[in-house]
């Protein structure tokens, strides 16, 4: 089965809340939401590949050093296997903003559960609780 590779971010702003993107219409998944990142290209490192994906979508300039890792999705989909590195990350330069027309929701990590999200990020809800807390 063919292994796909995608690069995420929990991006974490001063007051402890994390941002999810809404996956838009025409895409896979649609309406779910996800922690933002993007698909690793050939002979890209997944860090790169993750500060590109930022800034395509967002808007936003992330220094590589300010990537701490995190842990791992992975799921199983119905034609491939997803394979998904998430970094966390409490500082960038610029204002994250959809530039892909996609919401963006700044969520409490208690609160990550009411949106609902692809198969493969639930998991990492847990992972996200332990290191930040609910939240106030
Ligand atoms: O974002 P993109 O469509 O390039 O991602 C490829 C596939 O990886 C998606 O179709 C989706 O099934 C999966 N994915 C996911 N969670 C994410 C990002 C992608 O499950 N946060």
């Amino acid at each position: 089965m063919k292994l796909v590779l995608v690069a995420a971010c929990a991006l974490v702003d001063a007051d402890g809340r994390v941002l999810l993107t809404e996956r838009p219409e025409g895409k896979q998944l649609a309406g779910l939401w996800e922690f933002p990142g993007g698909k690793v290209e050939p002979g890209e490192r997944p860090e790169e590949c993750l500060i590109r994906e930022l800034a395509e979508e967002l808007g936003i300039t992330v220094a590589e050093p300010c990537l701490a890792p995190l842990t791992f999705a992975s799921h199983t989909y119905e034609t491939f296997q997803l394979l998904m590195p998430l970094w966390i990350c409490r500082r960038w330069e610029g204002t994250p903003h959809g530039r892909e027309g996609q919401r963006l929701a700044w969520v409490k990590p208690g609160r990550l559960r009411d949106y609902p999200m692809p198969p493969a990020d639930e998991p990492l809800i847990p992972v996200l609780l332990d290191l930040l807390g609910p939240g106030r």
